[in-house]
């Protein structure tokens, strides 16, 4: 890459940020997604901070005032009604907070980069550093109280791990019949090839359970008894240990207490511990039946982000990168399940590349990270800023000018970014 190309590529990814900006917040990419996504927006702040440091806090301040009263943050927020998305607010039915949204939440990355935009804003920074503080730790503890089996943070929908099809739910769905689910039009297979996209036996799946929770009201306690779906999830609590580390980080920064922040780090720690299978892999589990999913999915590479070394999945790391130009992928290549195009059940995503690469920066793995990192950025400069790409190929796939994909450029892939 010139240092035109890289002028080039960064001018167009903050471009990319600025023309999904609606005023406050961020929309993942127009038409497929145009509401406020939690994880995206945190992506979003990131890639801010490398230009419009005020911009990157506001990002992350507008997710946090959709807040609920439990310290629950909905992982949609409807600032504005758009027919074109399909379920709207009227289908979620969800008022509990301030402002319409859905009932479920989302991984919780916000205190890690809350924490990366504070270390390039030091001074003004701590401001609005304080402003979030108590509102991530209230978030932080309705994760440890309703979504937490002996500290492995279980899901209770699959959007709620952001990772909607991966095969890890195929057997908790599996034992969900979505009887009287009724008629209902998908709006994404509209946007996208429906080859790139969930199946409609995972749709009826997702707007079941969704219906679910608006009947119960979306309250913690209805919604956790004989709960249909409940899956614990590397994604989950990989993330929130990590982002559990950053808030005490905070913490420390802003002269507040970190005792409460460290119990449950302790408590996530062990729970991690139960996600490993007898070969060492860390795969999600299905609580209904306890058993392992066994799944390889880019999640199970969360584990340095989350401050946990671990021989064996470095072994499947190489294995990957042998596997396919562009790691790392969503599915295990070779496996039965693995679908380069669909989704999550194959295809690379560069922001989960960054979060990989950055574990294994953190944890001294310093040539993995930069092969990540330049795979990833190749992927961006010969492609664009898609929402996944195939790792085979490398054609990109899903939505485009993607927000995420182009923050991860600007705060990480780019050569520009000095690659933290
Ligand atoms: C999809 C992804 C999810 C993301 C959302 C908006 O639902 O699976 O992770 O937050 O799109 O980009």
């Amino acid at each position: 890459m010139t240092q035109m190309d890289i002028e080039t590529l960064d001018r167009r990814a903050r471009e990319i940020l600025t023309a999904n900006d609606r005023g406050g917040y961020t929309l993942p990419t127009a038409g497929l997604y145009p509401y406020q996504w939690n994880w995206d927006s945190a992506f979003a702040a990131w890639g801010f901070a490398r230009f419009d440091i005020d911009r990157a806090w506001q990002e992350l301040e507008t997710l946090f005032s959709g807040q609920w009263p439990s310290g629950m943050v909905p992982h949609i927020l409807f600032h504005k009604p758009d027919p074109g998305y399909f379920p709207g607010p009227e289908v979620w039915g969800a008022s509990n907070g301030p402002i319409p949204s859905s009932g479920i939440s989302q991984p919780p990355v916000a205190a890690t980069f809350a924490r990366a935009v504070l270390e390039t804003d030091m001074e003004a920074g701590l401001a609005r550093a304080r402003g979030l503080f108590g509102k991530m730790k209230d978030w932080h503890r309705w994760f440890m109280a309703w979504r937490s089996e002996a500290g492995a943070i279980f899901i209770t929908h699959p959007w709620e791990a952001g990772r909607d099809n991966t095969a890890d739910w195929d057997s908790a769905m599996a034992l969900i019949d979505p009887e009287g689910v009724g008629e209902y039009t998908r709006r994404d297979t509209a946007h996208v090839d429906p080859a790139m996209r969930p199946t409609k036996a995972d749709y009826d799946r997702y707007i079941w359970l969704v219906q679910r929770g608006r009947r119960l009201g979306w309250d913690d306690a209805a919604l956790a008894r004989d709960a249909p779906f409940r899956v614990a999830d590397p994604t989950m609590t990989f993330i929130l240990l990590r982002a559990n580390r950053d808030l005490a980080a905070l913490a420390d920064a802003l002269g507040e207490s970190r005792a409460e922040i460290d119990s449950w780090t302790q408590m996530l720690i062990a729970g991690s511990e139960t996600l490993k299978t007898p070969e060492g892999h860390y795969t999600a589990i299905n609580l209904r039946t306890g058993a392992h999913t066994g799944h390889i999915t880019n999640a199970s590479f969360l584990n340095w982000y989350a401050g946990i070394e671990s021989p064996e999945m470095m072994a499947e790391l190489q294995a990957a990168f042998a596997a396919s130009p562009y790691p790392v992928p969503s599915h295990k290549v070779g496996a039965a399940e693995f679908d380069s195009k669909r989704y999550w059940r194959g295809p690379t995503w560069a922001m989960f590349n960054a979060l990989i690469a950055r574990g294994l920066l953190d944890m001294g793995h310093v040539e993995e990270a930069e092969a990540l990192r330049s795979k990833t950025a190749s992927l961006m400069a010969q492609h664009g800023f898609a929402e996944y790409f195939d790792p085979l190929t490398g054609a990109p796939a899903g939505g485009g000018t993607f927000t995420w994909t182009a923050a991860v450029w600007l705060a990480w892939a780019s050569p520009s970014a000095g690659a933290k």
